[in-house]
């Protein structure tokens, strides 16, 4: 494993070390073309798959699963951590494969990319699934030195697992098509007949399988098989960091906004410019990974990561993105979904949402309630001191009904009582030294509550 590892990262380093100038030249930057992004409407239209079960045994899911939860407070795999009645990501989508595979009489296999950091505790977590109707695979991605940004040398003092933890990462999910490939797996998946993989964060609960792209993918005529779709959906002022498809060198390629020169950076951002972003949910043809990875055509745009390690000493590490690959396959295509495909949970003010009776949850899969008017989800700001799992737990006595909420804003040391309720818009800020206790039973509607000053 650490030989694969350092030949990948000396070819990664040397590619860095090569680079010369901006990967992108901003004047060669145009629009995609109309049919290369199309609505997910007309990928509908066309309808399920009429052997529904053949087409799914063609399919592996695959969960990106080498982070942590650090941001949110929490130690070991984020795939761990309980969002909804009890369930973390992991149950959520073992559930929602099992429910395919029993509704369709199918056999999806679930495989995880898990990472040096990940891998331990989710095998042990997975011996749990162990009499649910999915097989679930798992490979380790690679792990790489981190370097110190003025040298350029590795920090690590000796290339053994037991070293300096801050020594070593996992390269981004761009580096699923040589683990995936150098594992194994990807050989064994194929002569098993599978045809395609979705891929897609595991802290997107919005990412589950879609017959109808299932089908549109299925149905394509040999010569003109779409090899891979990106799911991308329509940008809002929230998204704005988020990658854009654009058309480069007559191809479709994906724009991350650390490859804009500085000068561009506001235009990137604008959402008349720039409509869409990528979900990373990603359709991929099996044996197109396997042609493209072993012909060495990959060339995936590297990303340089600038950390400041607890002692103060400053590395970069290098990494690149899944969805970067697109260029390399053949008839790609943006398909535009609705924004129910992308519910990522990075923070807890997306995990409040997530716990609220805004969704329900049937199969392992959260829909937004029929009960709520406006198809849009509230703007949720929760303040520092909500930023750690543990601690937003505790300033909750349950979840407050959001069903009418256009926006919430709390700052500061606030706690909420049992069956508080929100509407409107709604403000509450504890100024330093101050606690503001929402007492049980509470509705607040368009209120804006500060200190002892109620409005
Ligand atoms: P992140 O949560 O770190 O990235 O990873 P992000 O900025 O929100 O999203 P992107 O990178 O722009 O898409 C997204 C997913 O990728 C996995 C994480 O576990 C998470 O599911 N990941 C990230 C890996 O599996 N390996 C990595 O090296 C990095």
């Amino acid at each position: 494993i650490s030989r694969k590892d350092f030949d990948g990262f000396k070819k990664l380093f040397h590619r860095f070390l090569q680079v010369k100038g901006p990967a992108i030249d901003w004047a060669k930057i145009s629009r995609p073309p109309e049919d290369s992004i199309q609505p997910y409407e007309r990928i509908r239209a066309k309808g399920l798959p009429g052997d529904i079960a053949a087409a799914l045994n063609k399919l592996v899911v695959v969960k990106l699963n080498g982070g942590l939860g650090t941001s949110m407070g929490c130690k070991g795999p984020k795939s761990l951590i309980s969002v909804r009645s009890e369930n973390t990501f992991l149950d959520l989508t073992v559930q929602q494969i099992e429910h395919l595979n029993k509704t369709y009489n199918a056999d999806v296999p679930l495989v995880l990319m898990n990472s040096f950091n990940t891998d331990e505790d989710t095998k042990k977590i997975l011996q749990k699934y162990s009499h649910h109707r999915v097989k679930i695979h798992t490979f380790n991605q690679s792990r790489y030195p981190r370097i110190n940004k003025e040298s350029l040398l590795p920090i690590a003092k000796s290339m053994g697992p037991d070293g300096d933890s801050e020594a070593w990462y996992p390269p981004g999910h761009g580096d699923i098509y040589a683990s995936f490939s150098n594992s194994g797996l990807l050989d064994k998946l194929l002569s098993e007949g599978k045809e395609y993989i979705f891929v897609s964060n595991i802290d997107n609960l919005g990412a589950t399988v879609d017959l109808y792209i299932l089908q549109h993918l299925m149905s394509q005529p040999q010569d003109k098989r779409c090899e891979f779709i990106m799911e991308v959906t329509d940008k809002t002022r929230a998204d704005v960091k988020g990658g854009t498809l654009i058309e480069y060198e007559e191809r479709l390629r994906l724009l991350e906004i650390a490859q804009v020169p500085k000068a561009h950076v506001d235009e990137f951002k604008s959402v008349t410019k720039f409509k869409i972003f990528n979900t990373n949910n990603l359709w991929i043809s099996l044996p197109a990974i396997k042609r493209v990875y072993e012909a060495n055509a990959l060339d995936l745009e590297i990303i340089v990561n600038p950390k400041t390690l607890d002692g103060g000493l400053n590395v970069i590490q290098l990494e690149t993105a899944v969805g970067a690959a697109i260029k390399s396959f053949k008839n790609a295509l943006g398909v535009n979904v609705p924004r129910s495909r992308f519910l990522p949970v990075k923070t807890t003010s997306d995990l409040l949402l997530v716990m609220s009776n805004l969704y329900s949850l049937e199969a392992g899969s959260l829909t937004m309630s029929q009960r709520r008017e406006f198809k849009t989800t509230p703007h949720v700001k929760l303040g520092s001191s909500f930023t750690k799992v543990q601690e937003y737990l505790k300033r909750f006595e349950n979840i407050p009904d959001m069903l009418e909420l256009d926006h919430l804003t709390v700052s500061g040391d606030v706690t909420f009582g049992k069956n508080v309720s929100l509407k409107g818009t709604v403000i509450i800020i504890a100024n330093h030294g101050d606690r503001i206790d929402i007492p049980a039973g509470a509705m607040l509607e368009n209120k804006i509550v500060s200190g002892n000053l109620r409005i």
